[in-house]
């Protein structure tokens, strides 16, 4: 393994690009999300891409861009508070400015799902990083063909862009299946893991592309469920998360075998996984 450092000075790619907050939005009690400034006019990001987010004098964290790739105009990112940098980050206000270094890392490849049907399956706070995917498939629907969204998450209060799932329930051209692991009588969907969806989805798996988002047991038991039924690993995306620190290759942080995800992933697919793969390691 060779660490391949860009072209690029490094200063700029270490040094937080202060950028301003547009917005803050409650989406759960623990998760909200953050519109900011770009740093520039040439911003741009793939969808899986993660930005390394500065609150200044706490911290830096590596957060997924979840808005739409074909809207340079703001980077959207959405945080769920789980310690002192996230907790932070989610307590600022319009006008409050943070770092920002990126885009980095991988993307989650739509183009590899072109002409099949595309799977999204996300678990939790999992559908921030894969949202930029379904609208990123909705800007270009004809070159698609079924689309399906599966959605897990705890209870039906802890759904994700709870509006936006409304509107997406309400399209012809995407399938919205979404469950829960608890619910009270008054939620009428499914109730059970994310996978008990998989046998209700209309997907030819000789040739569907899935790309999969989520806590590693729920990807496990996914990708397990999708080669069962007889995907195979180049067609399976998984998005991979660990400590990350520099986002460049450098640190040594965010090691996973072979691989430095801050760089090589956090998006692979099975197949580049094979050898480290933790996917079989249930
Ligand atoms: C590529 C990538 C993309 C990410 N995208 C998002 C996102 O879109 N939204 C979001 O809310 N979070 C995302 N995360 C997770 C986020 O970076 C962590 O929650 C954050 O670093 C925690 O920092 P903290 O200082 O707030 O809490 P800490 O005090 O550092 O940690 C609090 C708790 O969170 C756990 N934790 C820390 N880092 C991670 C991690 N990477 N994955 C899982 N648990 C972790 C710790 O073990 C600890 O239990 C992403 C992580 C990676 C690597
Ligand atoms: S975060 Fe430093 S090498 Fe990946």
């Amino acid at each position: 393994m060779s660490i391949q450092l860009s072209d690029e000075p490094l200063a700029p790619v270490m040094a937080p690009v202060p950028c301003r907050i547009l917005s803050v939005e409650r989406e759960l009690s623990d998760t909200y999300t953050l519109e900011l400034e770009p740093p520039g006019s040439d911003w741009s990001f793939l969808p899986g891409q993660y930005t390394m987010l500065y609150a200044f004098g706490i911290g830096e964290v590596p957060i997924s861009i979840s808005g739409d790739p074909a809207d340079t105009t703001k980077i959207v990112q959405t945080i769920r508070a789980v310690g002192a940098v996230t907790d932070a980050l989610v307590a600022k206000q319009p006008g409050d400015v943070v770092g920002v270094r990126g885009p980095f890392g991988t993307s989650w490849e739509t183009k590899a799902g072109e002409g099949r049907d595309v799977l999204i399956v996300a678990g939790g706070v999992g559908l921030a990083p894969l949202r930029p995917v379904v609208l990123d498939v909705l800007n270009h629907r004809d070159r698609f063909e079924n689309v399906t969204l599966m959605y897990g998450a705890r209870s039906p209060g802890d759904l994700l862009f709870a509006d936006q799932l409304q509107e997406w329930r309400g399209r012809f051209d995407l399938e919205v299946l979404i469950t829960v692991d608890q619910a009270q009588q008054t939620w009428r969907g499914p109730v059970g893991v994310v996978t008990s969806l998989i046998g209700r989805s209309s997907f030819d798996p000789e040739s569907a592309v899935a790309y999969v988002c989520g806590p590693e047991v729920m990807m496990r038991f996914t990708i397990q469920e999708f080669e069962r039924r007889g995907f195979t690993d180049d067609r399976l995306y998984v998005s991979m998360e660990r400590n990350m620190k520099c986002g460049i290759g450098l640190c040594g942080h965010c090691q996973l075998g072979r691989f430095f995800l801050c760089k090589d992933g956090p998006v692979m697919t099975c197949a580049q996984m094979a050898g480290s793969c933790w996917i079989r390691e249930v």
